[in-house]
């Protein structure tokens, strides 16, 4: 949103957003002032909702990123996972075909997907744009869904989608259920690190910010019904990539070199957990010339300096219902 917003100043943007646990208005404080961005807080299980919200605004835009996205709680609900990223995309869809009515030239849905859709890599190999599915939690099932539906709506109606599937994502603002804002947090607060398993399962980590690169580029430039794979060319295994947290953390917040691994404590594994996934992100490269700015350590710094300088954010964010999830996961 940032990106898009200081970028575009003759674009003018339409924040639509549920608003649910892991959205926060703070997060956009800087930008919510300026004249060529508007907030509407709507659900994309709304019809109705989305179709008013379009008539008024008229996009030739649509950036479809409203997602339930965390793992654990798709195994907790996953009729969530099935509202709100099947039936959610759908409307989103018969909106745009409402409103663009047809007429398609210089309009473009771009919807925002997972490499998770691919399933699990063995020690080798890489997934590709080309890679069937194999979909194994309950939230990439519905991103799995979500997907076809999307190019479904390309061969049936000749909506003009584009299609990205990214790796895994880290930066600031990241609400702390995934692993590396919910470490950082842990770590600040010297309570243990729950690994999964035995720690050795395998992610692919890119910056927030090149992701809105990747998705900025592929709705100007991507070619319309293509799916381009994003990725950071950066694979680690989850202990060696918690290990590099808790010394950079160290460092930054004046601790004894190795007392933050210290909180490291495997616990029980997450239940259809993929082993690895890896991205060769070559077709986004070379055809739209895109490649991650920043390398992981730049990205884990900056990402660290900001949760330590927003304390205030993180306790509000993890007070009340975070809790409550918390203990459900975590016991
Ligand atoms: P996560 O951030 O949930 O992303 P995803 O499951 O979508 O890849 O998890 C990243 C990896 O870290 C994954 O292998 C699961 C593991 N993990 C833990 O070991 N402990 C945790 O508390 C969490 C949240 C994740």
């Amino acid at each position: 949103m940032r990106l898009f917003v200081t970028k575009y100043p003759d674009y003018h943007i339409v924040n639509l957003d549920a608003l649910t646990y892991a959205g926060n208005l703070e997060n956009l404080r800087d930008i919510d002032q300026l004249p060529n961005y508007t907030f509407c807080k709507a659900d994309i299980l709304d019809a109705a909702a989305l179709d008013k919200i379009f008539s008024d605004h008229q996009p030739d835009a649509i950036i479809h990123l409203a997602a339930e996205s965390h793992v654990d709680r798709s195994i907790l609900s996953p009729l969530d996972f099935v509202y709100t990223n099947v039936i959610g995309t759908v409307n989103l869809l018969n909106a745009a075909k409402k409103l663009w009515n047809g007429n398609y030239e210089g309009k473009r849905f771009h919807h925002v997907s997972t490499d998770e859709v691919f399933g699990a890599l063995g020690n080798t190999g890489l997934f590709t744009e080309t890679t069937s599915y194999d979909p194994h939690s309950p939230y990439s099932a519905s991103k799995a869904s979500s997907d076809h539906f999307v190019r479904a709506y390309h061969d049936t109606y000749g909506l003009p989608v584009t299609i990205t599937n990214c790796s895994n994502n880290y930066g600031p603002n990241h609400f702390p259920e995934k692993l590396i804002p919910l470490f950082i947090n842990n770590i600040i607060n010297r309570k243990p690190l729950p690994v999964y398993g035995d720690g050795l399962y395998t992610r692919d980590w890119l910056y927030v910010i090149d992701h809105a690169v990747a998705i900025d580029t592929v709705l100007h430039q991507g070619k319309t019904g293509a799916t381009y794979a994003v990725g950071g060319f950066n694979e680690w295994t989850n202990i060696d990539l918690v290990k590099l947290l808790c010394r950079l953390m160290d460092e930054k917040l004046g601790r004894t070199a190795g007392e933050s691994e210290q909180l490291i404590t495997y616990v029980k594994d997450r239940p259809g957990h993929d082993r690895r996934y890896a991205i060769d992100a070559t077709k986004i490269n070379t055809e739209l010339g895109w490649k991650p700015s920043v390398t992981f350590e730049e990205g884990l710094s900056i990402t660290i300096d900001w949760y330590l300088q927003n304390t205030d954010w993180l306790k509000n964010v993890t007070s009340g219902a975070y809790m409550d999830y918390y203990k459900k996961v975590y016991g």
